[in-house]
């Protein structure tokens, strides 16, 4: 993890951060922990919900530039997309508007989340999304059902992604301000976390403030 400065880790923004990267990467390094922190968690984004989009700008361009330059990544138009922690559904929108032809669930722990994201769901007029409540760490959907999955601003869960997705299917994490998100995983970690479950790195990059890095499972 990069070094967090004294002042730095005093400021309200500091403190988040903090939080944030000790949580990603318990559950990127230490996952059986999640279970003590999925209560915490889950109250304090069910308190952020009402305003998240205007008080982060979830839905404007720098926020969804890093997963905007990794879905050109990947070299066949997805099918199934799953967007984890999807939050006010932002991630999962775009994902849908990208690739016309997909269907797109997204799915969070957060109840006060998901009410915010259905309620965008009337914008999708052909009924190609939907959102739900649910843990990342036992995702609801059977083995191989889904060609992408994408996580923005969300620690990784890499066993359950690599299950859901089939042979040949695509991982995005991207994190819009880059080593400054609260949930910000470094290319080294996912690497490893994505090798140990049969996926393979197939580019890592950066766009403004925001980091990507893309995987496929293995044929
Ligand atoms: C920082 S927010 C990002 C939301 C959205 N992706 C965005 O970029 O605007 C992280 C989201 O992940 C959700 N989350 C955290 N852990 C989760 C888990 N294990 N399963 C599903 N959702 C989770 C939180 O409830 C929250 O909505």
């Amino acid at each position: 993890m990069p070094p967090v400065s004294e002042a730095e880790s005093e400021s309200p923004g500091g403190r988040v951060r903090l939080v944030g990267r000790a949580v990603t990467a318990s559950v990127a390094r230490a996952p059986w922990l999640w279970p003590l922190l999925r209560g915490p968690m889950t109250r304090y984004f069910d308190d952020l919900a009402v305003g998240w989009d205007e008080r982060t700008g979830a839905p404007g361009a720098e926020h969804l530039a890093p997963l905007a330059v990794a879905v050109t990544k990947i070299d066949r138009r997805p099918e199934r997309a799953l967007d984890i922690g999807t939050g006010t559904g932002v991630a999962a929108l775009f994902v849908a508007r990208e690739f016309p032809r997909a269907s797109v669930r997204g799915i969070d722990i957060s109840e006060e989340m998901i009410r915010q994201a259905k309620g965008k769901v009337g914008l999708d007029p052909e009924g190609r999304i939907a959102f739900r409540v649910g843990d990342a760490s036992s995702l609801p959907f059977d083995d191989g059902h889904f060609d992408l999955v994408t996580q923005l601003n969300m620690p990784p869960f890499f066993a359950e992604t690599s299950r859901v997705l089939r042979h040949g299917g695509h991982a995005i994490v991207a994190a819009s301000s880059g080593d400054r998100t609260p949930f910000f995983t470094p290319d080294a970690v996912l690497r490893r976390g994505f090798e140990r479950n049969g996926m393979v790195e197939v580019k890592a990059g950066k766009i403004g403030r925001g980091s990507y890095f893309v995987a496929r499972k293995g044929d």
